[in-house]
């Protein structure tokens, strides 16, 4: 199985899990494919850019208005680049902004404005995960044709049982390669 010549943009949310984005960037370029990371503003606070800035050899998008990018209007740029758009981890948050059509920042501009199919691995503590706000937006997400992976069963950081923890980064690729009709 090759993400050869695929790109994927990896949006990273603020969420305890955003420490094992990593994992499943370096994953995504091993099968070959081609990340291009965009964080939120949350995310920064909770894994630094430089580190996926080191991991791919790209820029680090965090902020929509700095114009020092690459691009030109960069989230129209990105949405196009993409041949899969995930989310991982994607907080409540993101989620609700997502099905709810708020693109105020990078990444949900760029999710409103991309063709390719878009995945999402939510990661949450249970309470939020069950919250029925949440649930509601999942399923809106979900009949308008949004993929989700996880979150799993496990521990969370606060040391409860629960549906939460982000879905393991093989399983994220492998619906990754799913979606992209590599799997
Ligand atoms: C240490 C820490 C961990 C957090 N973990 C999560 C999480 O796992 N899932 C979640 O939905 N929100 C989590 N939050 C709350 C989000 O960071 C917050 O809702 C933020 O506004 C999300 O912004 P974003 O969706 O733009 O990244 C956490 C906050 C902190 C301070």
């Amino acid at each position: 199985m090759s993400l050869e010549g695929k790109t994927v943009v990896l949006g990273v949310t603020g969420s305890i899990a955003a420490y094992k984005a990593p994992t499943v960037a370096r994953k995504l370029q091993s099968k070959g494919a081609d990340v291009i990371v965009v964080i939120t503003e949350a995310g920064t606070k909770l894994v630094g850019p430089l580190t996926f800035r080191s991991l791919t050899g790209k820029p680090v998008i965090v902020d929509m208005f700095d114009p020092s990018t690459e691009w030109q209007i960069e989230h129209i740029s990105l949405a196009e680049k993409a041949d899969l758009f995930l989310i991982a981890p994607a907080t409540a948050n993101t989620i609700g902004k997502i099905a709810h059509g708020i693109a105020d920042n990078i990444l949900t501009c760029a999710v409103m404005a991309t063709r390719a199919p878009v995945l999402i691995a939510p990661a949450m503590n249970v309470n939020m995960y069950e919250n029925l706000v949440v649930q509601e937006n999942i399923r809106r997400l979900q009949e308008l044709g949004y993929s989700f992976v996880g979150p799993k069963v496990g521990r969370l950081a606060t040391g409860i049982e629960g549906r939460g923890p982000l879905a393991d980064p093989d399983d994220i690729v492998r619906r990754a390669e799913e979606l992209l009709g590599e799997g």
